[in-house]
C-alpha cells in the first residue's frame, strides 16, 4: 500500500489506473470505514482512500481541532483491508490557496437536519468531495449510510453534475448492542457508553410502528424525541423522510428514519432504511 500527501504523487500512482474505488474519509477509522474500503475493492481497480480533516465542513465553535488524528493507526487498518493507496494531503495542499469556489447543495436537501444545525455543514462536505473527485478520478465512491443525508446529497449532486462516477452506499456497521460506529464514539465517557445505544433503539422502534400500521409520521418522530429527552439526551432531530429525497412521506415507500441528538458532550447521529 502507497501513502502518498501531494496531489502530482497520487496522480502519478493513478496514472493509466481504470475503475478506480474511492472511500474518502476524515480518518480514526473503525470497522464501519473498513467495510467501506472493501466495498470500494470491488470497482475491479486500485482501491483509494482518503483521509483529510476538512475545515470547510466545521463550523468553528465544533471540534475541528480535537478531532483525532491518527494517521498511523489508520494506516494499518487500510492496510489490512486491502488499500493499495492512500491520500493523505495536509491543508496547504489541498487548499493551497481560499476555497473561493464552493458548492452549496439546494436547501430543500441541505438546509434541513443537519444542515440546520450545522449550517453550511454541506457545503463544506460538497466543496471537498467535488474537489477529492477531480484529483482520485475515481469510477466508484462508497458513502456509508449512517450519514444518510451526506449520501443523499452526494448522490443528487453527483447527477446534476454530470460526474461519471457510480455512488455506492454501504450498511452502517454496529457494536453488538446497535450503537451504530462512528469516530465520534471516542468521545463518549464509559457512564454514556451504554446509553447511546438508545438512539438506534429508538429508530429501530420506528421502523417497527410504521411497519406495524403507524401511519402518523410526526407524530411517531415526535414520540422518540420526548422518549430520548426523558433519558437525559438533548436530541436535534428525529424524523421519518422518503429515501430519494429526504421529502415528508408516507407509509408505503421506501422510507429511512434519521435522527441526531446530544449525550453529554458528544454529539450521535444515526438513520435506518425500512
Ligand atoms: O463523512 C465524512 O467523513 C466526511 O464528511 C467526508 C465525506 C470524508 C468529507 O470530508
Amino acid at each position: 500500500m502507497q501513502l502518498v500527501h501531494r496531489v502530482t504523487d497520487l496522480r502519478a500512482a493513478l496514472a493509466g489506473e481504470r475503475d478506480v474505488g474511492f472511500v474518502p474519509t476524515m480518518g480514526n477509522l473503525h470497522e464501519g470505514h473498513l467495510s467501506l474500503l472493501r466495498l470500494a475493492r470491488n470497482s475491479g481497480g486500485p482501491a483509494v482512500a482518503s483521509i483529510f480533516v476538512n475545515r470547510l465542513q466545521f463550523a468553528p465553535n465544533e471540534d475541528f481541532d480535537r478531532y483525532p488524528r491518527t494517521l498511523e493507526r489508520d494506516c494499518e487498518l487500510l492496510q489490512e483491508a486491502g488499500c493499495d493507496l492512500v491520500f493523505a494531503p495536509d491543508e496547504s495542499e489541498l487548499y493551497p490557496e481560499p476555497q473561493e469556489f464552493k458548492v452549496h447543495p439546494p436547501p430543500e436537501l441541505a438546509d434541513l437536519f443537519e444542515g440546520h444545525f450545522r449550517p453550511g455543514f454541506f457545503t463544506g462536505v460538497c466543496t471537498v468531495v467535488l474537489k477529492l473527485f477531480n484529483v482520485v478520478q475515481p469510477a466508484a465512491a462508497v458513502f456509508g449510510k449512517k450519514d444518510y443525508q451526506q449520501l443523499t446529497i452526494v448522490r443528487h449532486m453527483v447527477r446534476q453534475m454530470a460526474l461519471p462516477i457510480e455512488i455506492v452506499a454501504g450498511e452502517t456497521v454496529r457494536a453488538a448492542d446497535g450503537l451504530a460506529l462512528s469516530s465520534r464514539n471516542t468521545y463518549l465517557k464509559p457512564t454514556e457508553r451504554d446509553e447511546a445505544a438508545t438512539l438506534s433503539r429508538e429508530l429501530q422502534k420506528l421502523a417497527t410502528a410504521v411497519h406495524d400500521g403507524g401511519h402518523d409520521m410526526q407524530a411517531l418522530a415526535d414520540a422518540a424525541l420526548a422518549s430520548l429527552s426523558a433519558r437525559g439526551w438533548q436530541p436535534d432531530y428525529v424524523a421519518i423522510r422518503r429515501r430519494s429525497d429526504l421529502r415528508e412521506a408516507a407509509a408505503g415507500g421506501p422510507l429511512v428514519a434519521l435522527a441526531a441528538a446530544r449525550l453529554g458532550s458528544t454529539r450521535l447521529i444515526d438513520s435506518l432504511e425500512f
